[in-house]
């Protein structure tokens, strides 16, 4: 994927986020969008801004071809959530979505990100292991427990 733009969404990508939903494949929304309650989260962004949410997309040309989102945006380890368009899936956007992610909250002082996937769900989990997440156990819910800690400049003297 050559020309990938990674940046934060914006109100004008209304249509196309809404689209990106309708077109996510029965596999992709068991894992991400289990009763429409992500992509119920990520429209509200368009009625009040959602201001405890931070979103962002990988853009190919018009397409939105991925987006990622963090909450608890006042904690040094925000949550975190990711999906990449079915027919984008296996060509990298996920891994440049985060890499992109990674650097912008280490610029920001952010310590690192936490997240829940299903068991099932090897493929985002290899992806994650991957990019340094590590598996911490399981999460209440029965979902497993990832964590991703950033690199310090100094450690404590
Ligand atoms: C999981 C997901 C975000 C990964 O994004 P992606 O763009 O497909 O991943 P990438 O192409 O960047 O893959 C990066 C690495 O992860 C691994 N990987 C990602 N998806 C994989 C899959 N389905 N099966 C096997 N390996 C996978 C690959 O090994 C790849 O490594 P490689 O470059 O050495 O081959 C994407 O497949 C997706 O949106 N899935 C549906 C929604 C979802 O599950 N979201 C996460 C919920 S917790």
């Amino acid at each position: 994927m050559q020309n990938l733009i990674f940046r934060p969404m914006v109100q004008a990508d209304r249509d196309e986020i809404q689209k990106f939903y309708d077109d996510m494949g029965e596999q992709s929304a068991a894992f991400f969008n289990v009763n429409r309650g992500n992509e119920r989260r990520t429209m509200e962004f368009f009625e009040n801004g959602k201001p405890d949410h931070r979103f962002f997309v990988a853009e190919d040309g018009g397409t939105v071809a991925g987006l990622l989102f963090i909450w608890d945006i006042d904690r040094a380890l925000p949550w975190l959530g990711i999906a990449v368009r079915d027919d984008y899936q296996g060509r990298g956007v996920g891994g440049f979505l985060l890499r992109s992610l990674f650097d912008l909250l280490k610029s920001r002082g952010y310590g690192g990100l936490i997240l829940r996937t299903a068991k099932n769900n090897t493929g985002a989990q290899r992806l994650y292991e991957k990019m340094g997440f590590e598996r911490v156990g399981e999460h209440p819910s029965g979902e497993l427990l990832y964590i991703k800690r950033f690199e310090m400049g100094e450690p404590l003297a």
